[in-house]
């Protein structure tokens, strides 16, 4: 018989443009794309992934960061195991604006959900404004587990989504 596996749910949030949508198809595909399209509504992709021998079928709900979408994203929020909260490491103000979807969904869920603080676009090394550091004293401040990826260079893809796995496993 085969495993499905079990179920979680993840919502991944941010602002517009700071690659949610090449993360998902890193992960889901292992490409990257330059051109920009944004993401119109939410988009839905299925994945089945392993982790110590376990098998996880992860349902990943990709959000649109454009402002006239905002209003969507509370539903999904509400029934989602994991919040991965998205910025781009050379904007700052992208990563000003993961603490209101923090306590957005902190409110939402309290600490049944894990919260994951991404920093992407770690390979634009010279436009760089927010630290490896600021990004973990962020995440530590608000109990949520911490990742610098780029999805252009394909770095800590793989690892996020462990990182996520690994965190699910240990909260049954
Ligand atoms: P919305 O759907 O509008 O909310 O945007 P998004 O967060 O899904 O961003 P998307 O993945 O569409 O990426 C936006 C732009 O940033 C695209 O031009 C990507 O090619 C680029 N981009 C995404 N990730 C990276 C990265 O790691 N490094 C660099 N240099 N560019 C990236
Ligand atoms: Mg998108």
């Amino acid at each position: 018989m085969g495993d499905l596996g079990k179920g979680y749910k993840l919502v991944f949030l941010g602002d517009q443009g700071v690659g949610k949508t090449s993360i998902i198809t890193c992960f889901m595909y292992g490409k990257f794309d330059t051109s920009y399209q944004a993401t119109i509504g939410i988009d839905f992709l299925s994945k089945t992934t392993r982790y110590e021998d376990r098998t996880f079928r992860l349902q990943l709900w990709d959000t649109a960061g454009q402002e006239r979408f905002k209003s969507l994203v509370p539903s999904y929020i509400r029934d989602s195991s994991v919040a991965v909260i998205v910025y781009d490491v050379a904007s700052k103000q992208s990563f000003i604006n993961t603490s209101k979807w923090i306590e957005e969904v902190r409110a939402e869920r309290g600490s049944y959900v894990i919260i994951v603080l991404v920093g992407n676009k770690t390979d634009l090394v010279n436009k760089r404004q927010v630290s490896i550091e600021e990004g973990e004293n962020k995440a530590r401040e608000f109990g949520a587990l911490f990742m610098e990826t780029s999805a252009k260079a394909g770095f800590n893809i793989k690892p996020l989504f462990c990182k996520i796995t690994s965190a699910l496993q240990g909260n049954e």
